[in-house]
């Protein structure tokens, strides 16, 4: 594995993306822990992240002297680099020379961090984020690359293997960034970029074995795709020290309730409680028509009948979660333990019982599309992995007003027809999300003969790549024509359907 230190940079997380994609194993660990982490991943070598810090105050964060004593190949990456000098003997100053965006570095000096880059004299386009800079490098190491705000770019002490570079070779506005970094972990380090998925697996499995020993695990089954993922790895790992609690809402899409408890009980026979709480969650929402107040309403009862089903398994001792590497917002100054997350979602009164449970989160190095890639590896359906994401409220959001079970009823039949229009046309891989929401206007109508009077559908579907900004998705006209009439003809209580032509921003995605 690589190890790579955190110095709190905001694109750490690509540099392990980068290495991963290259087929290398790298595990992220705060700086204030690279030391431990040294012994227990046994790293072959070892990456020093940007971050926010100036070497040149007193508290600033440092490499672990450990880190350069380990006797394995070390690459500094804007303030690793400059950590690096500040630590071997350079010398760091405060920019008055600050250097923000794109920058052209010349190569100076053949280095095999820049093989199959070019050699002396080559210009190469890099992306940099620097106020600081090195203004002199230790003994024994060489300039290597210079830029016009970076005299000192690249470095390299070419024979204890200790590189540095000012730039971000991580982020794509580097476009050869890859290519330095893959002549670091191949060329450099002698990696041979054999690690995927199948070994992740692996290695979690083995982790999970030795973090949860012969306890129980219980894991909240929501039917998504993350927390369905990290069940059938722990299950994998625990067999039936794993109890899946899924507490069905009654707002989940047509027959999701179904379909989730048949593949885990039947095709993976994984144990399972199925929580039909529809009831209850529909009337706690009777009356309520506020969109913030609906989804505080369901988080409060779904951490209730959680707590309540959680309790029921006796000697449980860990709770597992699908989070992610993206919802991990460990700073490094807060690099205190891993309940940040859970805690954010909730803090009313006391905690509940099952917050006192140990953490198990198997896909916390992960990003959304290697999550799927590990599902595959699973044994999950392309289908099932690559479904679109789904809002923790359901369809409470999606029924602007107050909900009724026939609305309920209504909307998800309106949505079936919709995304099965989707799939059949083959679009439904190009879209980031598609539903219906079911609006609480009624227009006039006619049906054979009959005026009618009944509610308008509208159709929401959008590309995206994380949600956070989002294109309404340019059907062609006979995909929405046909779902229309579908709709209208097969639905009871819809006579109209209008599609929503909204990008994000300035609309969200869903519509409360
Ligand atoms: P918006 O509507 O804010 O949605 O543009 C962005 C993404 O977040 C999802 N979403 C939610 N997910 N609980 C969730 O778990 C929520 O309350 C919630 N609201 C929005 C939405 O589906 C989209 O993917």
């Amino acid at each position: 594995a690589v190890l790579i230190v955190d110095f709190g940079s905001q694109v750490t997380q690509l540099i392990a993306r980068r290495l991963r994609e290259a087929g290398v194993y790298c595990e992220i660990h705060p700086f204030n822990k690279a030391g431990e982490a040294l012994k227990t991943v046994a790293p072959k070598a070892i990456i020093l992240s940007g971050g926010p810090a100036s070497t040149t105050e007193a508290e600033s964060p440092k490499a672990d002297p450990a880190l350069f004593e380990a006797s394995v190949p070390v690459l500094g990456i804007c303030y690793g680099e400059q950590t690096i000098c500040a630590e071997l003997g350079g010398k760091v100053e405060s920019g008055h020379h600050r250097e923000f965006g794109r920058a052209e570095i010349v190569i100076t000096r053949e280095s095999p961090l820049f093989a199959g880059i070019g050699g002396v004299d080559h210009r190469e386009t890099v992306w940099m984020s620097h106020g600081d800079r090195v203004t002199a490098i230790p003994e024994g190491f060489h300039v290597i690359a210079t830029s016009e705000g970076a005299p000192f770019a690249a470095i390299a002490n070419e024979e204890k293997k200790i590189y540095g570079v000012q730039f971000h070779p991580e982020v794509m506005h580097t476009p050869r960034g890859a290519v330095i970094l893959k002549n670091f972990t191949h060329g450099i380090v002698g990696l041979s970029g054999d690690w995927t998925m199948a070994a992740y697996r692996d290695e979690q499995i083995a982790k999970i074995r030795e973090q949860v020993g012969d306890a129980k695990v219980i894991c909240g089954l929501s039917g998504g795709v993350d927390s369905s993922v990290a069940a059938v790895l722990i299950h994998e790992a625990i067999g039936d020290q794993l109890t899946c609690v899924f507490v069905d809402t009654g707002l989940l899409r047509k027959d999701e309730a179904t379909q989730v408890t048949t593949l885990f009980r039947e095709h993976y026979n994984i144990p399972l409680v199925h929580v039909d709480a529809s009831k209850e969650f529909l009337g706690e929402l009777a009356g309520i028509s506020d969109p913030e107040t609906k989804r505080k309403t369901i988080g409060r009862v779904f951490i209730e009948i959680f707590d309540r089903e959680a309790g029921k398994i006796e000697g449980a001792e860990f709770l597992a979660q699908g989070t992610l590497y993206p919802d991990v917002i460990e700073s490094v100054s807060a690099s205190g333990g891993p309940s940040a997350v859970i805690k954010s979602h909730h803090n009313v009164g006391g905690l509940p019982d099952f917050m006192k449970l140990k953490l198990v989160e198997p896909l916390r190095e992960l990003f959304k599309d290697e999550v799927r890639a590990l599902g595959r590896e699973l044994g999950l359906t392309d289908a099932f992995v690559g479904r679109h994401p789904f809002p923790g409220p359901g369809l409470a959001i999606r029924i602007p007003g107050e909900i009724t079970p026939d609305a309920v009823a209504t909307l998800q039949d309106a949505d079936a027809i919709y995304l099965e229009e989707i799939r059949k046309a083959g679009l439904y891989d190009d879209i980031w999300q598609a539903f219906a929401v079911l609006l609480p206007v009624k227009t006039v109508g006619v049906m054979g003969d009959a005026r009618t009077y009944e509610k308008v559908l509208a159709l929401r579907a959008v590309t995206s790549t994380d949600g956070m900004t989002a294109d309404f998705y340019q059907f062609p006209w006979d995909v929405l024509a046909k779902t229309a009439t579908r709709i209208i003809n097969e639905v009871r209580g819809v006579n109209r359907v209008v599609y929503d032509v909204t990008s994000k921003p300035p609309g969200t995605i869903e519509w409360e």
